[in-house]
């Protein structure tokens, strides 16, 4: 059950959905909401100026959510999507504590695509160092399926290898080969994304971890889970005009604006600087 669920709200359902991630790696998850809810109204955030966060401590990282959580509600939305398995690793606590509207994050809907994914248990996961050695994955994987067996791996490299745009480098691929030999050593059959930037490297994850394995991305599963608890609290946007997104960063919004068009498929419009 997503996070505030119970909790009965009233609000104007034509109020946006709060997006957030470190960088443009949330736009994995909002490609999955604009493709399933074509009607909703986006307001994505992305802390270009202090990624990575999957390196720093997580009384860093709690701030920094606290921070983003407090200007998107100031934008009047009406849901927030953590759509960083960092933050929801080590601070969907914060989140929730401040926010009074509904909050759905990319972890929980990941370990439950991969446990629903995997016929033999043994899941490998992906994620930012500082998400592995808070051990979240293992807990929400574990609490779906108590006899799984999961394997993760850190991958610092990868999250500014995707904001470089270098997401199918002979770097890149030497990068990958390299944090994958120890997790297909396992015998897994399940290899979650545990980093909303790494479905842009799905291709190359692919072909290194080879048919055989289910590579599991939690934005299509966060969006389902959007579009339940929408329904549940009688949210679903009924404007009748397009939405038009917004789209904010802390650092770089021209180069956000480039790559960003490259994961989302369509360009952005004008994107926004946050000073603060
Ligand atoms: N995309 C983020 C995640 O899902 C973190 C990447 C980073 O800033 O290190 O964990």
């Amino acid at each position: 059950m997503p996070h505030g669920a119970a909790r009965g709200f009233r609000v104007n359902r034509d109020r946006p959905i709060g997006v957030f991630d470190s960088g443009i790696g949330g736009l994995t998850v909002a490609h999955a909401l604009m493709s399933a809810l074509p009607n909703e109204r986006i307001v994505y955030f992305g802390d270009t100026a202090r990624l990575p966060y999957g390196t720093k401590s997580s009384a860093t990282v709690a701030g920094y959510a606290a921070q983003i959580t407090d200007f998107l509600l100031k934008r009047d939305v009406k849901m927030l999507v953590v759509a960083c398995n960092t933050m929801a690793a080590v601070a969907l606590a914060v989140v929730t504590s401040l926010s009074p509207v509904p909050v759905v994050d990319v972890l929980d809907a990941g370990a439950q695509a991969a446990v629903e994914s995997s016929r033999s248990g043994r899941i490998g996961v992906l994620a930012t160092l500082t998400t592995v050695s808070s051990e979240a994955y293992d807990r929400a994987i574990y609490a779906h399926a108590r006899d799984a067996r999961v394997v993760s791996q850190a991958c610092p490299l990868f999250a500014p290898l995707v904001e470089e745009g270098w997401l199918d480098h002979p770097v890149t691929e030497l990068t990958a080969r390299e944090y994958l030999r120890p997790v297909l050593a396992e015998e897994i059959d399940t290899l979650v994304l545990g980093c909303t930037h790494y479905p842009l490297l799905k291709p190359l994850l692919a072909r290194i971890a080879g048919p055989s394995i289910v590579l599991v991305d939690s934005a299509e599963t966060t969006a389902a889970r959007v579009a339940e608890l929408l329904t549940a609290c009688d949210l679903h946007r009924t404007a009748p005009k397009e939405p038009v997104h917004e789209y904010y960063v802390t650092d770089l919004p021209q180069r956000f604006r480039a790559v960003g068009a490259l994961c989302l498929g369509r360009p952005l419009p004008e994107v926004q600087l946050v000073h603060w």
